[in-house]
């Protein structure tokens, strides 16, 4: 992978490698209408398709979609059950697309607290699609932030445990290598749809030095030109990762290695 300061900074200035999205607003634009919350949820995979769709177009590498929270249980047994058949679903209709169009997919969350059915199509399809190359998706689902970091700490333990490392060797590079997708670059660009101004325990660790994009536009609503808003937003920033404004102009910089994956 591109990992001198060069290419670090071509990239500032252009599309980013990897998006992260927490799809927000559905239950709101729903309810707008006067129809129920779970109206909004399906009406947001035709923008998770616009997303991929131009996520390609526009030769972003990864894409994470954040669709379900580890505190997403907590809704009323009712809307649950129908974002769960809405994944089980959307994962029934648009592999095969989505395999044609060469997208790798790959769910992140803690999985096996998904019904079986789910976790079995799941598999299926990350198997079906393992060799692609051209968009990674990543769909996050009983995935939080918090619960990365304590996996992560939990098998790092279990090394301790087994001889196999010492606590002094643990670092932040050490650490990283046991969250969700250690082998995938960070998130470049961090959107929010849906007007919230919060993180709500999304890739908390990884978007460390993520651009934060926030808009108001209502997760059904957010289409390609919405998004090359936001695209087009972060083609205009300077990221600085601790350097000046100054350094990062003259290019003599760089990042380690494991930063830019
Ligand atoms: C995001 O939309 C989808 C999920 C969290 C599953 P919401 O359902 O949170 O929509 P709002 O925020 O209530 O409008
Ligand atoms: C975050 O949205 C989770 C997803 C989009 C899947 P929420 O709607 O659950 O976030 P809060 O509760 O408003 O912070
Ligand atoms: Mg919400």
């Amino acid at each position: 992978m591109d990992t001198d300061s060069d290419g670090a900074l071509q990239r500032n200035q252009r599309t980013p490698r990897h998006v992260a999205i927490i799809m927000d607003g559905n239950g709101r634009w729903a309810r707008q209408r006067g129809l129920p919350r779970t109206a909004g949820h399906r009406e947001g995979v035709k923008s998770v398709r616009a997303v991929v769709e131009e996520s390609i177009r526009r030769g972003v590498e990864i894409l994470t979609l954040f669709a379900f929270s580890s505190e997403n249980w907590r809704r009323p047994r009712s809307e649950v059950n129908v974002l769960m058949e809405l994944f089980m679903s959307a994962l029934r209709s648009e592999t095969r697309r989505l395999h044609d169009n060469q997208v790798r997919l790959r769910v992140i969350g803690e999985r096996s607290a998904l019904p079986g059915k789910l976790q079995r199509r799941i598999a299926e399809a990350e198997a079906l699609t393992a060799a692609n190359t051209r968009l990674h998706l990543q769909v996050a689902a009983n995935y939080g932030g918090r619960w990365d970091i304590v996996q992560a700490t939990r098998r790092l333990a279990a090394e301790v445990q087994a001889g196999r490392l010492d606590p002094s060797q643990i670092d932040e590079y050490c650490l990283a290598r046991h969250l969700s997708f250690p082998d995938l670059p960070e998130p470049d660009l961090f959107i929010r749809t849906g007007g919230e101004k919060r993180l709500s325990n999304f890739v908390l660790w990884q978007a460390a030095y993520a651009e934060l994009y926030f808009t108001d536009v209502l997760w059904p609503d957010f289409d390609a030109a919405a998004y090359n808003q936001a695209l087009e937003d972060y083609a205009r920033r300077q990221r600085r990762f601790g350097y000046t404004g100054e350094q990062i102009e003259s290019g003599l910089w760089s990042l380690p290695d494991v930063c830019v994956g």
